[in-house]
C-alpha cells in the first residue's frame, strides 16, 4: 500500500480589496443584487499571476517542514499565464528554487482539480518523483471587462497551493476522481487573445449545476459513499446558488462546505485550494476526513474528486 499525503498548504491574495459598494458607485448595479445573486461581497485585485502562484506556493513548502529544493514536481494551474512562452511554472520554480520538472496546466475553472488528480497519479506511477507542489493560481481581472456588470462583479484574483508527499505506508489520497469536458459548450464562456471574458451567465450557471452534480455523484458512487459521509465539501467558488444545488442535491449537510467566495469571488483556478486552505487553517478538518472536491469551468470542463485527508 502507497499513497500521496496532503502535508502542507497555502494561500496568497493581493491586498487591494474592491467592494461591492465601488461597483455600485460606477456601474448600474446593486449591492444587494451582487450579494442575492452570487454570494460575493468582496473580492481581491491586483499582482501578476506568479507572484501570487510563488507566495502561496511557498507558504505551503513552508507549513509541510520542506525546502523549496524538495519538491521535485511543481504543477501550475491557470488560465492567466504572465506570457504566452514559457510557461508561468517556470518563473514560479526559478522564483522558489524547486527542484525536477514543472509545467501549467490549463482545464479552466476545473484546473485546480485537474492539477490534484494528475500529481496523485505521477507520485503513485514512481517514475521518480517524491514531493508535488500543485499550485491554483489566476489574475482574471486582467482579463475582465470592468465596464460590464455581467462579468466585473463576479470574479478576483488570487492563488492557493497544497504539497503533496509520496509515502510507501500511506492509503491511496484518491477514493475516486471524474474528470470531463463537453466542448460543444465552449461559445457560453470564453476569452480570445487580448481580449475580454464574454459569458452567457445563466446558460454557464444551468450546465454548472447539471455537470457538477452529475460528476460528484459518480465519484461518490464510485467510491461506494453517500453525500453524509463527506466532512467537507470543497466546491469552485462562483455562485452560492450553484453550490447550495449541489448540498441539496448531493445530500451533503450544507455546514460542511468550504466557503470563501463572499471575501474573494470567483478566482478560478484558485478558489479551490483558497477554500481548502481556509477550512484546514480554522481546524476544520482531522486525520481520515473525507474531502469532495467539485470543479467546472469553461470548456465545458468538469472535474470532481474524493480525497482522504491525512494518512
Ligand atoms: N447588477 C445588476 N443586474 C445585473 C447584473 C449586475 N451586476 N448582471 C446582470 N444583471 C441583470 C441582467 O442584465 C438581467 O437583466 P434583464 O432581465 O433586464 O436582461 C438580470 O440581471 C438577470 O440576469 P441573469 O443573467 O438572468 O441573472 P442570473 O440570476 O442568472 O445571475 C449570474 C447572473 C450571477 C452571472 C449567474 O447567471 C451566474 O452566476 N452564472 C454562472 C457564472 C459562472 O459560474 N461563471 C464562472 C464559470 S467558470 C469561471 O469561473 C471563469
Amino acid at each position: 500500500m502507497s499513497g500521496s499525503v496532503i502535508t502542507g498548504w497555502g494561500t496568497a491574495l493581493p491586498e487591494k480589496v474592491v467592494t461591492n459598494a465601488e461597483f455600485e458607485a460606477r456601474l448600474d448595479t446593486t449591492d444587494e443584487w451582487i450579494v442575492e445573486r452570487t454570494g460575493i461581497r468582496e473580492r481581491r485585485f491586483g499582482g501578476m499571476t506568479s507572484s501570487l502562484a510563488v507566495e502561496a506556493g511557498a507558504a505551503a513548502v513552508t507549513k509541510a517542514g520542506l525546502e523549496p529544493s524538495d519538491i521535485d514536481l511543481l504543477i501550475l494551474s491557470t488560465t492567466t499565464p504572465d506570457k504566452a512562452v514559457p510557461a508561468t511554472s517556470s518563473t514560479v520554480h526559478a522564483q522558489l528554487g524547486c527542484s525536477g520538472a514543472a509545467f501549467d496546466l490549463n482545464a479552466a475553472c476545473a484546473g485546480y482539480v485537474y492539477a490534484l488528480v494528475t500529481a496523485d497519479a505521477m507520485l503513485g506511477a514512481r517514475i521518480g518523483f517524491e514531493r508535488a507542489l500543485v499550485i491554483g493560481a489566476d489574475t482574471l481581472s486582467v482579463i475582465t471587462d470592468m465596464e460590464d456588470r455581467g462579468t466585473a462583479v463576479l470574479f478576483g484574483d488570487g492563488a492557493g497551493a497544497v504539497v503533496l508527499e509520496h509515502h510507501e505506508d500511506a492509503e491511496p489520497l484518491m477514493l475516486a476522481s471524474d474528470l470531463g469536458l463537453d466542448g460543444s459548450l465552449l461559445p457560453i464562456l470564453y476569452c480570445e487573445h487580448g481580449g475580454y471574458l464574454k459569458m452567457e451567465g445563466k446558460e454557464v450557471f444551468r450546465k454548472a449545476v447539471r455537470v457538477t452534480v452529475d460528476s460528484a455523484a459518480k465519484v461518490l458512487a464510485d467510491a461506494e459513499l453517500t453525500g453524509d459521509r463527506i466532512a467537507l465539501f470543497v466546491p469552485h467558488q462562483a455562485n452560492v446558488r450553484i453550490i447550495d444545488a449541489m448540498l441539496q442535491r448531493l445530500g451533503i449537510p450544507p455546514e460542511r462546505a468550504a466557503l470563501v467566495l463572499d471575501r474573494t469571488g470567483n478566482t478560478s483556478s484558485a478558489s479551490i485550494p483558497l477554500a481548502l486552505s481556509d477550512a484546514a487553517d480554522a481546524g476544520r478538518l482531522s486525520d481520515g476526513d473525507l474531502i469532495l472536491f467539485s470543479g467546472f469551468g469553461a470548456g465545458m470542463t468538469w472535474a470532481s474528486a474524493v480525497v482522504r485527508w491525512g494518512r
